[in-house]
């Protein structure tokens, strides 16, 4: 099986990231450049990454209306990404037109589409806070709906949180790939975190790939912490 650790770039400038793309190179399938680190370093960081030969994850959760989020999605098909994601909320249309940029735009370029996946519910919002925005539903319910409309709308993956991989494991296509964050080594430091699931847990409970940030990144040999997660997972 090929590494299913994304190691998230969350730091604030390229010469950190590219640091890290060097000293984990091999010992994680994927990294991941979020809202900070493009923000700071631009599209150019995606393409120095991708000039080492690493994957990469673009998490930019586009959300807008569709034309203008199908062609963000083919922006970062010309940057070669291998992920990104978008917001479900943003409704089947949306959805529709970041699947369709995405397939359309890699066969131009002759490349595989990347694998654009949906965003359900923030987990930072509890059923109050949805509640504020007008969304009666429980959390619970609200990532179900969105994900099978997710799938409905032809996207071939998802994030989500480690104790919602059940629940869409129940509600999804089997082939529909489950990206993981919340994420934390057994006895590691759960930061900001509050559910979490092992490694080891996430990839038995149905998560196809796990997303890792500070386990790793600030791990004092971001290596030897990659290569100990890779080895903790069922063979
Ligand atoms: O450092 P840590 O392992 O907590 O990093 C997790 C990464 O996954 C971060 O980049 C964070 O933004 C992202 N993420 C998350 N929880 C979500 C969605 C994304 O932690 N629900």
């Amino acid at each position: 099986m090929r590494n299913p650790i994304i190691a998230a770039l969350d730091v604030p400038t390229p010469e950190r990231a590219l640091e890290l793309a060097g000293q984990l190179a091999g010992a994680v399938g994927a990294f991941k450049v979020g809202k900070e680190l493009f923000t700071a370093a631009g599209p150019d960081i995606v393409r120095r990454l991708r000039a080492t030969g690493a994957a990469v994850f673009l998490d930019l959760k586009f959300h807008d209306i569709p034309n203008t989020v199908a062609a963000a999605v083919r922006a970062a098909v010309r940057l070669d990404v291998q992920m990104l994601t978008i917001h479900a909320s943003g409704g089947r249309p949306m959805m529709q037109a970041a699947e369709e940029a995405a397939r359309d735009e890699a066969a131009r370029q002759g490349a595989a589409p990347p694998l654009v996946l949906g965003v359900t519910v923030l987990t930072s919002l509890d059923d109050a806070a949805l509640a504020e925005v007008g969304i009666a539903a429980t959390s619970a319910q609200q990532v179900a709906r969105l994900a099978r409309l997710a799938a409905e709308a032809g996207l071939r993956g998802m994030v989500c949180s480690p104790l919602e991989i059940g629940l869409l494991r129940n509600v999804l296509p089997p082939t529909v790939q489950l990206v993981t964050p919340g994420i934390r080594p057994a006895g590691a430091d759960r930061g900001d975190q509050k559910r979490t699931l092992t490694p080891a847990e996430a990839i038995a409970a149905g998560a196809n790939w796990l997303v890792i940030g500070r386990p790793i990144i600030a791990a004092p040999d971001p290596a030897a912490a990659a290569r100990a997660i890779a080895e903790s997972l069922p063979a």
